[in-house]
């Protein structure tokens, strides 16, 4: 939960590959729109321009050779300049800020799936986002098989599937067990969806949620409530 200096509202999405979230995470943002509520949609890792060409690096399919120490910390890097320049600016404003993704990916990703301890993770994402915890998480969650099949799917040729997409089905499903072990010790905050849903039917259940989240926090929406 956010710190009460904070008006806004933090909101993320997670997922394996291929679960869905991104269409999800953009037609949140389109509702709330409509609703007349000030929206930041932003993806990690990216966002400002360092933390973009920190993703550039990270999904680089020819750094192979990348150490999964390098990789954790290039995720922070690229977190604490996306949380400082971008998340906690909005979040002060009282904008709702939806997020492509943020630390549970570590967690599931580098954690459960590269075996770096949840503890050194817990550490050094602290000093990254300052402490600051979304107030709501979606995992969309599906079989890995389907999720893989999917990107396979919709690749742009041109550029073709990215380093992690490229790892082998058992370090996804690693993954997928990791997001679904955190949503079991997060119950109040991570909601598990079934990725395999239509994508109308996942929309409205994530309304249902937002809409009492919106309701329970008394938030105004508006767009002049920001200080
Ligand atoms: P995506 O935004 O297209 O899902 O790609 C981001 C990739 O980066 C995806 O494979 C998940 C991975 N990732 C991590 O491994 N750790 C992280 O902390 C984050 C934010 C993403």
């Amino acid at each position: 939960m956010l710190p009460k200096t904070m008006n806004g509202i933090f909101i993320t999405f997670e997922g394996i590959e291929g679960c869905g979230k991104t269409t999800q995470a953009k037609l949140l943002a389109e509702e709330l729109r409509i609703q007349d509520c000030k929206v930041l949609f932003t993806r990690e890792p990216g966002g400002p321009r360092i933390s973009e060409k920190i993703r550039d690096i990270l999904l680089n399919k020819e750094f192979t050779e990348m150490h999964r120490l390098t990789e954790v910390f290039l995720y922070m890097a690229s977190r604490s300049q996306h949380t400082i320049e971008w998340i906690l600016p909005a979040l002060k404003k009282g904008i709702i800020v939806i997020c492509d993704r943020y630390y549970d990916s570590t967690y599931a990703y580098q954690g459960a799936a590269r075996e770096i301890s949840y503890k050194d993770i817990d550490f050094i994402n602290k000093i990254a986002t300052g402490g600051l915890k979304p107030d709501i998480t979606f995992v969309l969650d599906l079989p890995v098989e389907i999720g893989l099949a999917r990107v396979q799917n919709t690749v742009d040729p041109s550029k073709g599937i990215d380093r992690l997409e490229r790892e082998n089905i058992k370090f996804h499903q690693k993954v997928r067990e990791g997001y679904l072990e955190l949503a079991k010790a997060e119950k109040d905050r991570i909601i598990v969806l079934d990725g395999q849903e239509k994508v109308e039917i996942i929309h409205r259940k994530i309304m249902i949620h937002i809409s009492n989240l919106l309701n329970k926090l008394k938030f105004k929406r508006g767009k002049n409530h920001e200080k």
